[in-house]
C-alpha cells in the first residue's frame, strides 16, 4: 500500500504544469474505436484511469504504442466488439464509453456496468434513452452484470433525444453512437463541458459532422466512415483548479501553466471573491494567497458553465481555513461531502448533510491520518495537508492516482514537503488496529 505523507504549513511557490484533461482523454481514447485505424493522441495524462482505458482497448484488439511521454498511437483496426472483460470495465466509470463507440461502429455492444468514484447514484438511464432513440435494443436488465445492445439490421437511425438531466456521460455516449447513424441526431439539453467539446472536435477531425458542441443542442449528421488523425487533448481544468486553490490555501504564489483560462472562470471568480489575487495570461494563471486575507464565500455547484462539482472538495479545504462562514451547495451529486469527516479530523469546523456543507473557518488545520474516499476528496486532503501544521498521512491514494498525474512530484517542485511512502500491508493492518 502507498500513502502520501505531507509536512504542511509551507507556502507553495513557483510554476506548475497541468497535464491533459482526464475526462476528455478517457472519452477520446474510447472514441478512437470509431476511427477504424490509427490515431495519435497527444497531451495524454499519465494516470491510472488512462492505463485502465488502455487495458480495456487492448483486451478488445486495439494495438497501442507509446510515442513519447504524453503521446500514444492507438490502432483500432482490429477491434472485436462485445468482448471487453467484465473486471476491467468495472474498474472505471468512463469505460461505459465503449458502449457508445462500439454501437456506433458495429451496431452492437456489450459491457459490464461501469465502476468509478462513490459520489452518489450513478445511473445510465439517459445513455440508454439515447441509444434507444437511435433504434437500438438495449437489455439493461443486468444479465450477469452486463448491458447488451443490439440493432435489427446493424444500423442506427438519427433522431432527437431530450436529456431529462444534463449528463456529461450520456451526451458523450450518444454523440459516439450517432456519428455513423443514418440521418441526423439532435441531443437537446446536452452537457456543455469543455470535454464534450473536445470529443466533438476530435470526432470532427476524424471526419464526423457534429455541430453545436458547447451549447445545449448538439447536432450530429451521420457519415459513412471516420478515419484516424493526430489530436492533442485539452488541459485539465480540474487539475489546474486544484493547484490554484492550493496556492491560496498555503498562502503561496503559483503560476499554473498549460491551461485554458476561460475554462477556469468560475474558480477564478470565487478565488478573487475570497480575497486571493488571480491574474490570467494566454495559457497560464497566477494565483497569490501570500499576504492576502482569504474570506469565506458561497458556492453552488452546477453543470458547466456553473461551478464544477469536481472542485467542491478542494474548495471545501480552502473554506475550512477561510475567515468567517462559507457554504457549498452540491447541485450534481448526492454523496459528494464524504471528505468533510476527514477535514473534521484535521480540526475543521463543518456541518454537512448530503446536499450542503457549512464551514466556520479555523485559523489552521492540524495534520492527521486521513483517508481519500474518492478522487477529488483525495485532492482536498492534499490541499488541507499542505496548509496544516504537522504531519498528514493520506491512505487510499489509488483514488488520487486515477486522476492526477504525478501530483507528489509536481507539488515537490513548488516547495511542498510531500512524499509517496510505501507501507507494507501488514504494517498498515497493525496501524489500523483500534
Ligand atoms: N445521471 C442520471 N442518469 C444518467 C446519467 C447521469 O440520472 O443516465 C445523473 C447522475 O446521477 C448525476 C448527474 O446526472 O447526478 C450528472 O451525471 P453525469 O452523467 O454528468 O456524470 P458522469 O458523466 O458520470 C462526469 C465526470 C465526473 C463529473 C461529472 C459531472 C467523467 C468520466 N466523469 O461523470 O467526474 O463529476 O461528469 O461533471 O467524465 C471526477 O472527475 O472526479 C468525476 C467524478
Amino acid at each position: 500500500m502507498e500513502k502520501i505523507v505531507i509536512k504542511g504549513n509551507k507556502p507553495l511557490h513557483g510554476s506548475i504544469e497541468v497535464s491533459g484533461m482526464k475526462n476528455a482523454a478517457v472519452a477520446i481514447v474510447f472514441g478512437t474505436i470509431l476511427a477504424e485505424g490509427k490515431c495519435t493522441l497527444g497531451n495524454i495524462p499519465m494516470i491510472s484511469d488512462i492505463s485502465d482505458a488502455f487495458d480495456i482497448l487492448t483486451s478488445v484488439g486495439a494495438v497501442i504504442k507509446r510515442i513519447d511521454k504524453t503521446t500514444y498511437e492507438i490502432d483500432t483496426t482490429r477491434i472485436k466488439p462485445c468482448s471487453a472483460p467484465y473486471d476491467l470495465v468495472k474498474k472505471m466509470r468512463a469505460s461505459y464509453y465503449i458502449l457508445g463507440a462500439e454501437l456506433g461502429r458495429f451496431g452492437k455492444a456489450r459491457a459490464a456496468y461501469p465502476g468509478g468514484c462513490d459520489i452518489g447514484l450513478r445511473p445510465i438511464d439517459q445513455h440508454i434513452k439515447g441509444f434507444r432513440a437511435l433504434g437500438a435494443d438495449v437489455d439493461a436488465t443486468n444479465p450477469g452484470g452486463y448491458v447488451n445492445i443490439t440493432t435489427e439490421d446493424g444500423k442506427l437511425y438519427g433522431d432527437s433525444v431530450y436529456l431529462d438531466i444534463v449528463s456529461v456521460g450520456a451526451t458523450i455516449n450518444i454523440m459516439l453512437a450517432a456519428c455513423k447513424a443514418e440521418g441526423t441526431t439532435v441531443i437537446d439539453n446536452a452537457a456543455r463541458e469543455p470535454h464534450v467539446v473536445d470529443l466533438a472536435n476530435f470526432l470532427n477531425s476524424c471526419g464526423a459532422d457534429i455541430s453545436g458542441a458547447g451549447t445545449e443542442m448538439i447536432k450530429i449528421r451521420g457519415v459513412s466512415k471516420l478515419h484516424g488523425v493526430h489530436y492533442d487533448i485539452i488541459p485539465d481544468m480540474i487539475e489546474a483548479g486544484t493547484y490554484m486553490v492550493a496556492a491560496a490555501a498555503t498562502k503561496g504564489e503559483l503560476t499554473v501553466t498549460n491551461v485554458i483560462p476561460r475554462h477556469l472562470e468560475t474558480v477564478t471568480a470565487k478565488l478573487l471573491e475570497m480575497g486571493a489575487e488571480v491574474e490570467e495570461y494566454d495559457d497560464s494563471v497566477r494565483v497569490r494567497g501570500k499576504g492576502m486575507q482569504i474570506n469565506g464565500t458561497y458556492v453552488k455547484t452546477a453543470p458547466y458553465p456553473g461551478f464544477p462539482t469536481d472542485m467542491n472538495p478542494q474548495m471545501g479545504a480552502l473554506m475550512a481555513i477561510a475567515e468567517g462562514q462559507s457554504m457549498i451547495r452540491e447541485g450534481v451529486w448526492d454523496n459528494r461531502f464524504k471528505y468533510v469527516d476527514e477535514l473534521i479530523r484535521m480540526g475543521a469546523d463543518i456541518k454537512s448533510d448530503s446536499k450542503s456543507a457549512t464551514f466556520t473557518g479555523v485559523k489552521t488545520l492540524h495534520g492527521a491520518p486521513v483517508s481519500a474516499c474518492d478522487l477529488r476528496a483525495g485532492a482536498a486532503l492534499i490541499i488541507a495537508g499542505l496548509s496544516a501544521t504537522g504531519k498528514t498521512e493520506i491512505d487510499n491514494i489509488h483514488h488520487i492516482q486515477r486522476g492526477y498525474e504525478d501530483i507528489v512530484g509536481k507539488l515537490k517542485k513548488v516547495g511542498a514537503d510531500i512524499e509517496l511512502r510505501y507501507v507494507p500491508d501488514d504494517a498498515s493492518a497493525l496501524n489500523s488496529v483500534g
